[in-house]
């Protein structure tokens, strides 16, 4: 049973990003994974700075973030678009992920993963241009990002009273996502 860690780039109380995230993991728990979710707001962590790194080391919660990704087969991210990119909260804690403890391998967190990457965004294009990106950003760290991917449009209007995707359509297609993505996982794991 592959393990895989969902989270989303934005830390907004009301995130359309986590609101997605949420039905991603529960496609890949019906497929059998078994899944944690977690908000990036419990792991707050400084901007990078290397001469801090030098001097005080990884960070506390940098290093239980990157912990969480070494322990995990898979990811689920979720990312708003920042003017066509990722935002920098994502690109930080990502970065901090990329950095070698003393006990650990080079890129531990990143090489030999799968990861199934969606966005949503209020505007049009769900923000499809942001997956350009972090599609890049995983593969050069050493994860293998599923080939589908997901951008919802006009997510406001997806979403009911109480934050959470309520269109059928919608919800089977992050479902779908999380569940080749947990297939993935277990046939790269099985080799
Ligand atoms: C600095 C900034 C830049 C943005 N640029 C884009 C963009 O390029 N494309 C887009 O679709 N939405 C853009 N947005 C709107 C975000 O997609 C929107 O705020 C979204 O709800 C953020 O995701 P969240 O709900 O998960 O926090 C931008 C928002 C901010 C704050």
């Amino acid at each position: 049973m592959p393990s895989i860690l969902a989270f989303a780039g934005s830390t907004r109380r009301q995130s359309f990003n986590q609101a997605i995230v949420n039905v991603a993991a529960q496609g890949a728990r019906e497929a059998g994974a078994e899944v944690t979710v977690i908000n990036l707001a419990d792991y707050a962590m400084p901007l990078f700075n290397e001469d801090e790194e030098t001097e005080l080391g990884i960070p506390e919660r940098a290093q239980a973030f990157k912990e969480l990704l070494i322990r995990h087969d898979g990811f689920l991210i979720a990312s708003p678009e920042y003017n066509s990119s990722y935002p920098a909260l994502l690109k930080n804690a990502l970065d901090w992920a990329s950095r070698k403890g003393e006990t650990e391998q080079v890129m531990q967190a990143y090489r030999g993963k799968v990861a199934g990457i969606m966005a949503a965004s209020s505007g049009g294009l769900g923000g499809l241009r942001v997956l350009v990106t972090l599609r890049m950003l995983l593969e050069n760290m050493g994860v293998l990002v599923h080939p589908n991917q997901k951008a919802i449009a006009k997510v406001h209007s997806l979403i009911g009273d109480d934050g959470q995707i309520n269109d059928e359509k919608t919800l089977t297609q992050l479902k779908k996502l999380g569940a080749d993505t947990a297939q993935l996982c277990a046939q790269v794991n099985s080799k």
